[in-house]
């Protein structure tokens, strides 16, 4: 059964409870109004603030923030507790919050147009869902989001497990980059063309938790849960952790069965998540380098993690490091419904697709990929620019471009014909990664935002049990904003 908690759902489990005795304070009221006494309440503000993001000797940068801070304040709350966000909007345009992987009811999804009527200036919205899924997640606009994320409005919203697994420290580092001016603020070229038909935004200046990082202080013998965000426009990162040995514990939130990294590089396009445990094994008042090298020729310094001379244990614990599993319905892979989705555009675009039409026998989206092609290269003007399906979408109205049956298994069987990454994401579900290149995948791995590599193929799974029209884009935000979206409706 569905745990989503739709107004009628809602009060049958409601009425169920009550007659049964059980503690109904934990369950959700029938609707949406502002009066159940259990949620956890926090109060958002956007609006532009002086921030610190670079040290002495430049100015403090004026970005926009939640709270007068980036991030935002970190959201924490348990498993199965209910959130209430009121959001006050000091800006002087629209906004919306989005809850980023959180499966949400739609009407809190924070769409602008599509879920909800935008935030005006001075207006305020409130957000109530219940966390069903433990896990790392974050929360940023979907109003002009290549703009307002890109400012600095986001922040983490950490949901802890039941009983989550042992560690010495729990630490998010949400990753931002930046582009900055000589003079340290941010440089105002939103939304350029150039940005649009590459690799998007990609910054100069990148942070954790909104600061230039320089060490991280750490204890040989410490086991820390690291939870990391990228929150960035555009920029993916692969973070080398040299001789340490990072454990990958969970995906976008999801648990995952712990692995290690593949090649040793933890890598993340925007908007993914992934909590790490490391053991901190290296020798009491030595540093080590983490090293961001997802491009190549550009690897930098992310930050030096610093040992304290005083270890604090001799050897990394042996704790186990498995999650919970969440509860999310399992595909039923022999029932599936299969639909085809392929992304083209952007610069080189026709190249690709030539290559793929060749090697694909001229089959795509809505077949004769090839003359796809032509009429796409042809429309590729003003800020048409990416395709799915043929269709580039403009503002956040839109027909539906699949529409699923409700409580049935899909399987999106996604082309990447571009010559560029795409972290794919889409909104009140969480799927299965089943296959990439035809290859099954070796964990199954639960994910909300696919990175797919240029002319990757990857096939995700999930089934159909959040109700609603639901955005599908791709996360780096110059795309979202050149087409690079479409609606998912789950009837
Ligand atoms: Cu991070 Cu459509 O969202
Ligand atoms: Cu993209």
């Amino acid at each position: 059964m569905s745990h989503f908690r739709s107004p009628t759902l809602t009060r049958r489990t409601f009425l169920t409870s009550a007659t049964a005795g059980a503690a109904v304070s934990l369950l959700a009221p029938p609707t949406f109004s502002a009066a159940s006494p259990a949620a956890r309440e926090y109060k958002l503000r956007c609006a532009p603030a002086p921030v610190r993001l670079v040290p002495e000797p430049w100015a403090e940068t004026q970005a926009w923030t939640y709270n007068d801070a980036v991030p935002g304040p970190e959201i924490r709350v348990r498993q199965g507790e209910r959130l209430r966000v009121t959001v006050e909007n000091g800006l002087a345009e629209e906004t919306t919050v989005h809850w980023h992987g959180m499966r949400v009811h739609n009407a809190m999804d924070g769409v602008p147009h599509l879920t909800q009527t935008p935030i005006a200036p001075g207006e305020t919205f409130v957000y109530e869902y219940d966390a069903v899924d433990a896990g790392t997640f974050w929360y940023h606009p979907h109003q002009c989001s290549f703009e307002q994320v890109g400012r600095g409005l986001y922040g983490p919203l950490i949901v802890e497990e039941a009983e989550p697994i042992r560690v010495d420290r729990d630490v998010t580092w949400v990753l931002d980059d930046w582009r900055l001016t000589k003079a340290g603020a941010i440089s105002d070229d939103f939304g350029g063309r150039h940005d649009m038909m590459h690799s998007g935004r990609i910054g100069n200046t990148v942070t954790i938790n909104g600061r230039v990082p320089e060490t991280f202080a750490v204890r040989k013998g410490e086991r820390l849960r690291l939870r990391l965000i990228n929150a960035a426009n555009a920029r993916v990162f692969a973070l080398d952790f040299a001789d340490l040995e990072p454990v990958i514990v969970a995906l976008d939130g999801q648990p995952v069965a712990p692995h290690a990294p593949d090649g040793g590089q933890v890598v993340l396009g925007s908007a993914m998540r992934v909590d790490l445990v490391v053991d901190l094994t290296g020798k009491p008042g030595s540093r080590v380098s983490v090293v961001d090298r997802f491009y190549e020729g550009l690897e930098y310094r992310l930050v030096d993690l610093a040992y304290d001379d005083a270890p604090l244990r001799e050897r990394a614990p042996d704790w186990p490091m498995d999650l919970p599993a969440n509860p999310l319905a399992e595909p039923d892979m022999d029932n599936a419904m299969r639909h085809e989705v392929t992304f083209n555009g952007g610069m080189m675009g026709q190249m690709v697709m030539q290559q793929l039409g060749g090697s694909m026998g001229g089959e795509g989206a809505g077949g004769g990929m090839m003359g796809n092609m032509r009429s796409m290269m042809n429309m590729m003007h003003g800020d048409d620019i990416w395709f799915i399906n043929g269709m580039a979408a403009q503002g956040h109205i839109l027909d539906p471009m699949l529409t699923l049956e409700r409580g049935a298994t899909h399987v999106l069987a996604m082309t990447n014909a571009t010559a560029w990454h795409h972290p794919i994401h889409l909104h009140g579900h969480s799927f299965r990664v089943i296959s990439r290149n035809g290859q099954p995948t070796r964990y199954r791995e639960w994910q909300d935002t696919v990175l797919m590599a240029p002319r990757e193929t990857a096939e995700i799974a999930f089934v159909a049990d959040n109700p609603g029209d639901w955005m599908f884009h791709c996360h780096i935000l110059e795309h979202q904003a050149s087409g690079m979206m479409g609606v998912i409706r789950v009837g």
